[in-house]
């Protein structure tokens, strides 16, 4: 049977400042998860099995999966959710700066569209295309964001969009999504880095 695999991109330097959205590279322990990642999913998909990867448009997504040698798309629907002023800024600084809009969102993640930016519904909307695209193909390994990643892992789990906002999605980690007839069937390997 089919399956999909799921990623988040190697931690970034925005991860370990704390700051959102951005176009950051990868740190030195997200290159260690690129350079791992061939191995596990080997580890994962087996040998000989034909993937495609699927990667955001922005750098730390691809940075880590440049070392997988399959073939490659670049997604813009894969961009992290848009965060708009609040662009690079520390959820520290967002409450300081924007209070009311920091209570907003706590108040009502799925719906609250940042500033100049997207909500989580907004991106459940740009992401049609994407689930489209990926019921009807084969095996795909997708590298993207947190948000995204929420969103994509909430469809195919079955879980109401609504609450894909607080799920943890961890770093270092490659989730395995198989598909059943009534349920869809998970696994997670971790890179222990
Ligand atoms: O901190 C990493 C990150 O991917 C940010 O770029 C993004 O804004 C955030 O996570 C999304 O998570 P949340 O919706 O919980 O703020």
């Amino acid at each position: 049977p089919r399956s999909i695999w799921l990623s988040r991109h190697g931690e970034s330097m925005y991860n370990l400042d704390g700051k959102i959205g951005g176009d950051a590279d990868i740190s030195p322990r997200g290159e260690m998860y690129a350079r791992k990642l061939p191995e596990l999913v080997k580890q994962s998909v087996g040998d000989g099995r034909k993937l495609t990867v699927w990667t955001s448009t922005l750098k730390r997504t691809i940075q880590t999966a440049r070392f997988l040698e399959f073939e490659k798309l670049e997604w813009k629907a894969l961009d992290e959710l848009d965060s708009g002023v609040c662009d690079g800024l520390t959820y520290a600084e967002i409450e300081e700066r924007f209070p009311e809009d920091f209570a907003q969102r706590d108040d009502d993640k799925y719906n609250y569209r940042y500033l100049g930016g997207e909500s989580y519904r907004d991106v459940v909307i740009r992401l049609e295309p994407i689930i489209m695209e990926l019921e009807r193909s084969e095996n795909i390994l997708i590298v993207t964001h947190q948000a995204i990643l929420r969103c994509i892992y909430a469809y195919f789990m079955n879980v109401p969009q609504e609450r894909s906002p607080w799920m943890e999605v961890p770093l270092h980690t490659l989730i395995k999504l198989t598909p059943k007839a009534y349920s869809t069937h998970e696994e997670r390997l971790s890179a222990d880095i």
